[in-house]
């Protein structure tokens, strides 16, 4: 690892989408790219820590320096994530499926009625079962995807799910949030809160381990 202020740190990081199968030719995907959560592994590995990176089915290069796991789904990346621990930091910046089909079908599912219901059942939260690990981690952050009450809702999850920071950003915008190259997000912790300007994932990523770097010593 290079030197810097987080040598001698395990993170881990969740990144990308993740992919549920309905039958052996489809699945329940999301728009997630990746971009956000490998930028963070960059960030992490420059700053000196062991990094481990989970990522979902994404088309991006792995950061130098940097351990990747690659699954594809849910309970893949619930399981890839826990066999990855102890670790100090955790960042989930995964998108990950809330529902997946309770039993995806053996063979194609033919087009016959004119409508078709799923059935779907709750994934594992990953994020908040980290959180409750007995083995406590010095700090883990989850982000929030939401498209209105950016503040408010990504403050309920960081109580809910006992969070020691989240990092909110708006999505279902042009500009910023799934996909794009760029993004702006607020990070949430018990007692404060720092906005990032819209920039570049990369310099985002840069940024947000900073602050991450801050709140350790705090
Ligand atoms: O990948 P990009 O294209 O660069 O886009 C980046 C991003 C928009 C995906 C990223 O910045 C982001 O917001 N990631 C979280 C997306 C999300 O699923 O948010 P959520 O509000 O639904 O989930 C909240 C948190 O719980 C997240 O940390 C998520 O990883 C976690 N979670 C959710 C469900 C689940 N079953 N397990 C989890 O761990």
């Amino acid at each position: 690892p290079a030197p810097g202020p987080l040598q001698g740190k395990k993170v881990l990081v969740s990144a990308g989408p993740t992919y549920e199968d309905l039958d052996p030719v489809r699945f329940l995907g999301n728009r997630s790219s990746g971009k956000m959560g490998f930028a963070i592994a960059a960030a992490a590995a420059g700053m000196g820590a062991e990094v481990t990176l989970v990522a979902g089915p994404v088309h991006l290069a792995t950061p130098a320096g940097v351990q990747r796991v690659d699954v594809r789904s849910a309970a893949q990346m619930h399981q890839a994530v826990f066999a990855a621990l102890p670790a100090d930091i955790y960042i989930g910046a995964a998108a990950v499926a809330d529902y997946t089909p309770r039993q995806p079908a053996v063979n194609k599912i033919k087009k016959s009625s004119e409508s078709l219901a799923l059935d779907l059942m709750r994934t594992p939260d990953i994020l908040a079962e980290v959180a409750a690990q007995t083995q406590a981690l010095q700090l883990v952050v989850g982000f929030a995807a939401e498209t209105e009450n950016v503040a408010g809702y990504a403050r309920g999850k960081l109580e809910a799910k006992r969070l020691d920071m989240i990092v909110a950003n708006r999505v279902g915008i042009a500009d910023g949030g799934f996909e794009s190259d760029s993004n702006a997000m607020t990070a949430y912790w018990k007692d404060g809160e720092r906005a990032f300007a819209s920039a570049p994932k990369t310099e985002l990523a840069r940024q947000l381990m900073q602050l991450i770097v801050e709140r350790l010593q705090a």
